[in-house]
């Protein structure tokens, strides 16, 4: 039996900015995991073999049932590959086979649990993936650096999501704090001092998509306007680098609410995430911004340690559905 498991994630600074080319930063969130249990399903069968692909193929794939029982899942590969578009599960699965040239697995079970909020901005779609191409890594005995487990898991999310810029898949791969700039970096980098964040959830789901595609439209009604938007939310991401990796994060406060209130200005916050910013500032934030698409699902605070509780009860209280805390090292 194998087991592989992957954390979620929040962006720190960047969000939709990141989409036109400006740098962007993201961590890992550990409290919550995907994991995924690859269990043979009889004798002997942990050795794979390598055959030509064949009329045949589909039939092994009948063999091998993924379950998450999470969302009420249980179907075998071949059902799940085949629909149009492909289950991104079983689509995580067939884009390694595929990269690594195998084309049948023993009978088995995927078995996958997750305990990351679904469709709220924490990278649930991208660690699920991240798991699946792990645990079949390892099933296989077979190795591929995290840049390409990244890419893989890219292919996932680009099924569902259009054109994302690619920065979950990367910092839930790297399982670090990641710089990123789309086609260009993806850099792991270090924690100067650890530091803490509530985030909280308004309960809200929107698609990440379409608040891509209306600031998109945003930007072609005027290019110029905008593009100084994005250039700011840039530079904001960049000092909150340095200020991670060298200097007392508490200095990142302000830039959450700058950031935060530039991504006002793209139209893609909302009045309960704006309530949940205000309602952590006054329980004491150092500085608070939505985090991710925007127009629901999660913010995130920057607190001191010790005032974490009272800044998730001070969310709780402003309607957030779930809170959870953090610490970034
Ligand atoms: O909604 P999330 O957490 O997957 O974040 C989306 C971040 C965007 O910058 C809005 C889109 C992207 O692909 O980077």
């Amino acid at each position: 039996m194998i087991t592989a498991s992957a954390p979620g994630k929040i962006i720190l600074f960047g969000e939709h900015a990141v989409v036109f080319g400006r740098p962007a930063l993201a961590v890992p969130v550990t409290q919550v995991q995907a994991t995924v249990t690859l269990a043979p399903l009889s004798e002997g069968s942990g050795r794979v073999k390598k055959r030509r692909a064949n009329a045949q193929s589909a039939s092994w794939q009948k063999k091998v049932l993924i379950e998450a029982p999470d969302i009420g899942l249980a179907s075998n590969l071949f059902a799940l590959s085949s629909g149009d578009p492909p289950h991104p599960l079983a689509f995580a699965a067939t884009v390694l086979l595929s990269a690594l040239e195998v084309d049948w697995l023993p009978p088995m079970t995927m078995r996958v649990h997750s305990t990351i909020p679904v469709a709220a901005g924490l990278g649930s779609g991208a660690a699920v993936s991240v798991a699946m191409i792990r645990a079949l890594l390892a099933f296989l005995d077979r190795h591929l650096p995290d840049r390409r487990i990244s890419a893989l898991a890219y292919e996932v999310e680009r099924l569902h999501h259009g054109t994302p810029s690619g920065i979950d898949n990367s910092v839930i791969t790297f399982a670090r704090p990641v710089y990123f700039v789309k086609d260009h970096i993806i850099e792991p980098f270090h924690v100067g001092r650890p530091f803490t964040i509530v985030i909280a959830d308004t309960g809200i789901s929107a698609p990440t998509k379409e608040s891509v595609a209306d600031v998109r439209r945003l930007w072609q009604s005027d290019a110029a306007r905008w593009d100084k938007v994005f250039d700011k939310i840039g530079e904001i991401a960049q000092k909150a680098r340095q200020i991670v990796e060298n200097q007392d994060p508490s200095l990142m406060g302000p830039l959450m609410f700058e950031n935060h209130a530039l991504l006002q200005s793209l139209t893609v916050s909302n009045s309960a995430l704006d309530r949940l910013v205000h309602a952590a500032r006054r329980a004491g934030a150092l500085g608070a911004k939505l985090s991710g698409g925007g127009r629901g699902g999660n913010m995130i605070a920057l607190v001191r340690k010790e005032n974490a509780p009272a800044v998730a009860e001070a969310l709780n209280s402003a309607g957030a559905q779930r809170t959870i805390i953090t610490q970034v090292e």
